[in-house]
């Protein structure tokens, strides 16, 4: 059984769909330990509590510095024993400890087709401001791991995404949202915990079934 716990910022609609596939059986062999958000306010903890997961709130604004902080949110993670950290929505800088400890079992969900639009200063909707504003008439999602890089590490899953005439931004986030994450975010964590991700020289196999 895979333990994950599932980090978040906000609205939690990529944790809503991880929970809803556990709770199908789309995702087998997985157990949500607990949900972690640095916003107190985040309404993903209110989505955690109401199918009675334990859910904490850890932010850097309590703590005063960035190295106590860091330690406090590693004592937090290390103390729900996960297997795999989810990130879903998280905008918090990941500390080198944490991904040195949990190398290769911290995957991250990013609203674009890495390598576009995406590193420092990409993330919610400033992604889909980018894309729209480049013209790209294809965007999508990716779901990878976590490395020391922002979005530099191993891609596991992409799905892309159309473009359509008058998109806004809102518009065409909630698009990304529907057709890719919420979809190859469940997808990811089902392959990973039946044993079909494999990461050899920086770069992810999956094996996938026949049917
Ligand atoms: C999602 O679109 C996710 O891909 C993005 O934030 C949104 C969170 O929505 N993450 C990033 O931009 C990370 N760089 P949610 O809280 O409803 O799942």
């Amino acid at each position: 059984m895979l333990n994950i716990v599932v980090l978040v910022s906000g609205g939690g609609t990529n944790l809503q769909a991880i929970i809803d596939a556990v709770e199908a059986g789309e995702i087998t062999n997985t157990r949500i330990s607990g949900v972690i958000s640095n916003n107190k306010n985040a309404y993903a903890l209110k989505r955690a509590q109401k199918h009675g997961i334990k859910s904490l709130c850890i932010s850097p604004k309590d703590f005063g510095s960035r190295t106590e902080f860091n330690r406090n949110f590693l004592e937090a993670v290390d103390g729900l024993n996960p297997d795999l950290l989810v990130l879903a929505g998280f905008l918090v800088v990941i500390p080198p400890e944490m991904t040195e400890r949990y190398r290769n079992r911290i995957i991250n969900i990013h609203p674009s087709l890495i390598p576009s639009f995406c590193g420092t200063g990409y993330y919610g909707l400033k992604v889909h401001e980018a894309a729209l504003l480049r013209g790209v008439k294809v965007v999508g999602a990716t779901v990878h791991f976590v490395d020391e890089g922002t979005d530099t590490g191993p891609i596991i899953l992409q799905r892309a995404v159309e473009v359509e005439q008058g998109d806004t931004p809102e518009v065409l986030q909630r698009r990304v949202m529907e057709q890719a994450e919420w979809k190859i975010l469940p997808r990811a964590i089902d392959l990973i915990a039946n044993g079909k991700v494999k990461v050899e020289d920086g770069v992810v196999k999956v094996v996938e079934d026949d049917n």
